[in-house]
């Protein structure tokens, strides 16, 4: 190919993008061929149309018809209980962590899954995850399936992350790793598409909305269907303190027939930048912090307690057929992010690593398939016992408060166990124990911490 295709320079004319063609002649035929497939495969004028709208579109919510979504209560019945613990006995449950992201806020050059959160054990978020999935497989004596997305900027620094840590004692079967999709990068500034290198599109991670398409692609719905899992338990790799596959939540969804239920942590300060569930029009909608009006996020009840306050940790249970269906109704919508995004400058045949935000990425949310449930829960979680996100190097949500997070549940559920914890830190490995009551079941009568104390599988 001597030329890029008439056509296609054309197109790219037309729309101020000829510098993707930088350095063509210099690019070999294999090159070539391969700029031109991204740029027929890959949905380039669709996000420049995005870029060029501006800022993010207003959700179409009618605001006076907004009301707060109803919440069910943390604490879950026996009944439910019961009926989580079938579920996984029965192996109709799959879990499924969401780990594509390319975490700019944390700024390693790891995923964010093998970060080294552990306060005692540096324990990577994997391994924490990986314990977890471990301990429940133990517990309900069938391996539990375990879905990990991964993306382009994670996926083969995690598969041999596991590969290293022989898959943290898992079986190799029970892992399944899945790609998700890309989107191409534009310039903030300029408008003009970023290059990763001369004759290659920017492409960064379609956003956690494409584990949809992502299992639909991968064949996974199907092949879920075919092994008789009919739920899915969908959770965030920076996470650490999410109960994955708890079982009173799992019983609430399956006695509930939800096609979709998600876990809520109260907000208590309007200004706190985690999104909300509420209802609109019988449905479930989930409003971005910064979508909510200033007057509604202010809002109090009689209690004093904000009217708009179920915040989002991001855990939910699909049900697959949910799933199967919403993906009949067509692509989910393309969110703007304003992000930073190192890349190849054209102009200075550099490459240039920015350190503020220059660039918009477009991405996918989960919640955005919400709406489309019938049938639908919330279930109140306390948000110490269930979320410390890691999401930054410093300040909040980073390294040391989650691990601050981590140290105060696990003292929690030592004193629920009678164990006096003094000033001392404590980690409890899931393989020890995954809640309160199973600390209370396995620590041994008259047990006394004499130190910083990491209680692990083998703890007497
Ligand atoms: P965030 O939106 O917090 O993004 O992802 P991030 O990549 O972790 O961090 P920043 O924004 O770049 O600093 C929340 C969860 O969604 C996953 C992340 O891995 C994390 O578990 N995610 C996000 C994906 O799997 N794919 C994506 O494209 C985006």
């Amino acid at each position: 190919m001597r030329e890029a295709p008439a056509e296609l320079r054309e197109r790219l004319e037309r729309q101020n993008q000829l510098h993707v063609l930088y350095g063509w002649e210099k690019l070999s035929g294999v090159q070539r061929a391969g700029l031109v497939r991204q740029l027929t495969e890959v949905p380039w004028e669709k996000v420049l149309g995005l870029a060029v709208s501006g800022a993010k579109p207003a959700p179409s919510l009618a605001w006076q018809e907004l009301e707060p979504a109803p919440l069910t209560p943390a604490a879950a019945t026996a009944d439910e209980q019961a009926a989580g613990k079938a579920a996984l006995r029965q192996g109709v449950i799959a879990a499924l962590v969401v780990a594509g992201g390319q975490g700019t806020r944390l700024g390693t050059d790891q995923p964010k899954g093998a970060f080294p959160i552990g306060p005692l054990s540096r324990a990577s978020l994997f391994q924490i995850h990986a314990e977890k999935i471990a301990a429940l497989s133990r517990q309900y004596g069938r391996p539990l399936p375990w879905l990990i997305m991964t993306s382009p900027a994670t996926d083969a620094a995690t598969r041999e992350f596991f590969e290293r840590h022989s898959y943290f004692g898992l079986a190799r079967d029970q892992v399944r790793f899945f790609l998700q999709g890309t989107m191409p990068v534009v310039c903030a500034r300029t408008r003009r598409l970023l290059l990763e290198a001369p004759g290659q599109l920017l492409l960064s991670p379609n956003g956690h909305g494409g584990t949809l398409s992502a299992l639909a692609e991968h064949g996974l719905l199907d092949e879920l269907e075919s092994r008789g899992i009919e739920h899915i338990f969908y959770f965030q790799v920076d996470n650490p303190l999410v109960r994955v596959c708890d079982p009173g939540f799992v019983g609430r969804h399956v006695l509930s027939r939800a096609e979709v239920s998600s876990k809520v942590v109260l907000k208590d300060q309007p200004q706190e930048k985690v999104g909300i569930f509420a209802r609109h029009q019988g449905r479930c909608v989930l409003i971005e912090y910064s979508d909510l009006p200033a007057e509604l996020a202010q809002e109090r009840e009689a209690n004093g307690r904000l009217r708009y306050a179920a915040g989002n940790p991001a855990i939910h249970i699909f049900r697959r057929d949910f799933l199967q269906r919403v993906l009949s109704l067509g692509e989910l919508p393309l969110h703007v992010a304003h992000k930073v995004a190192a890349h190849f400058d054209p102009d200075t045949g550099q490459w240039v690593t920015p350190q503020t935000p220059n660039a918009f990425k477009f991405e996918q949310f989960i919640f955005d398939i919400l709406p489309h449930a019938r049938q639908w829960l919330l279930m109140e979680t306390p948000r110490a016992d269930e979320f410390a996100p890691l999401k930054n190097a410093e300040g909040p949500d980073s390294p040391p408060t989650v691990q601050q997070a981590m140290v105060a549940l696990h003292r929690r559920w030592l004193l629920q166990a009678g164990v006096p914890v003094q000033d001392w830190p404590v980690e409890i490995s899931p393989l020890f124990a995954l809640s309160a009551e199973e600390v209370m079941q396995r620590i041994p009568p008259g047990f006394r911490l004499t130190g910083p104390t990491y209680l692990r599988e083998d703890t007497k």
